[in-house]
């Protein structure tokens, strides 16, 4: 009647064969799988304040408050005060005149674009963007082009090929720090093309909000254009600790995407606690606590990158918090995975279709509350594994 089960035996002999690991003891530097203590070098939990007292004991009394659940979608009567703080608070920090939340990244990218474009627009997507912007782009059915990652020549190749035949609006959308690579958008050059060509620019700064510029403000802070950028993508569950996501943006944006954005409407609202602990988690960010952690965070990225590029590896282009070492082929990538996790290292292979064929890697992310000795021990297993395995 079906053939699922062909399809996960084919994806087992391939070594393409994904399953689901329990991580306990809560999102620290070390946790506990299989009952053993591990180092976890693959949580985007970067700043480490997804168990800080601040935000937990911000949910706990929101949820006292306002209970666990938040009973309909925004426009019924999900939409409780801390939903509405937090949007403020949101704008207030990415300096646009309004926010809007949704439930996750995945949500946000895939309700933004669908709810601002449609087939008479055009989209310019880089390569190497996130899936939900990839699925966002299709569900808006606006034509995609597609340009080769980070590549400004490309693209004003592209826009320019397109300008005879405008019609519509065109958008530019673009990982800020790009999830499987760690390198970032070159957000200033787009900038300039985007504002050449009249074209929006959205970026998804899920991994660099509260990591990069000086007050967290993520990928366009760092890069000095954060008030050039149109659409401020972000999420709630990476770096801040919580879940969910948001869009800052101009008020009609907003407005438009509580009309028509379908990832918003049809679907229940945050739990209370949860914007609640994101505000607190703004708030830290926003702090001189937040910008020494972002400082630990830093020399914990130099250090553990620093090691592994004087041991040979290739981390592709990163210089970011997330570090990933080139291992080519699913199997050796899997059967390093495994070796090190025996050996106290908790880290992901990265296999196709998250990356492409023969684009395998190790993905390493470091956070704040790591520990140099546990750094530098990581860093000469993984090179040791990789001298094992790497075919
Ligand atoms: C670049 C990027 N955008 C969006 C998302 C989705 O965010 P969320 O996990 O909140 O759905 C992710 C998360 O994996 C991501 O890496």
């Amino acid at each position: 009647m079906n053939n699922w089960h062909l399809e996960l035996l084919r994806l087992s002999q391939d070594g393409m064969l994904r399953s689901l690991r329990v991580v306990d003891g809560g999102q620290g530097p070390k946790v506990l799988v299989n009952g053993h203590e591990v180092l976890l070098l693959c949580s985007n939990n970067y700043l480490s304040i997804a168990n800080h007292p601040a935000l937990v004991e911000r949910m706990v009394a929101a949820t006292r408050e306002f209970g666990v659940g938040a009973g309909a979608s925004r426009l019924i009567s999900g939409t409780m005060p801390p939903h509405a703080a937090l949007e403020e608070r949101i704008a207030e920090f990415k300096g646009t005149p309004a926010a809007i939340l949704f439930n996750s990244g995945y949500a946000a990218n895939t309700g933004v674009l669908q709810g601002l474009l449609g087939p008479d627009d055009l989209i310019f997507s880089d390569e190497l963007n996130h899936a939900s912007i990839i699925d966002g782009c299709r569900l808006a059915r606006a034509r995609t082009l597609v340009y080769p990652h980070c590549d400004m020549t490309a693209l004003a190749e592209l826009m320019e090929r397109e300008t005879a035949n405008r019609k519509g609006r065109w958008l530019i959308v673009t990982d800020g720090i790009f999830s499987m690579d760690g390198d970032l958008a070159p957000l200033a050059e787009l900038c300039d093309l985007k504002e050449t060509y009249d074209a929006l620019l959205m970026v998804d700064d899920a991994h660099g909000t509260g990591v990069l510029g000086s007050r967290g403000r993520g990928t366009g802070e760092y890069c000095d254009c954060l008030e050039r950028i149109d659409l401020h993508m972000g999420t709630l569950g990476k770096a801040l600790g919580c879940a969910g996501a948001y869009l800052a943006a101009d008020r009609v944006v907003i407005d438009m995407l509580i009309n028509h954005s379908r990832s918003f409407i049809f679907s229940t609202s945050l739990p209370p606690g949860v914007p609640a602990a994101a505000m607190a988690a703004i708030d830290l960010v926003d702090s001189e606590e937040g910008r020494q952690m972002r400082e630990r965070l830093e020399q914990n990225r130099l250090q553990l990158a620093g090691a592994l590029t004087a041991g040979g590896m290739d981390l592709l282009g990163s210089t970011t918090q997330i570090i990933p070492v080139l291992s080519r082929e699913p199997a050796p990538t899997m059967q390093m995975t495994a070796r090190l996790l025996e050996d106290g290292i908790f880290l992901q292979g990265i296999r196709p279709p998250t990356v492409s064929p023969g684009r395998c890697r190790l993905r390493a992310t470091v956070m704040a509350s790591h520990d140099a000795d546990d750094l530098a021990r990581a860093a000469a297993q993984i090179i040791a594994v990789y001298r094992e395995f790497s075919p």
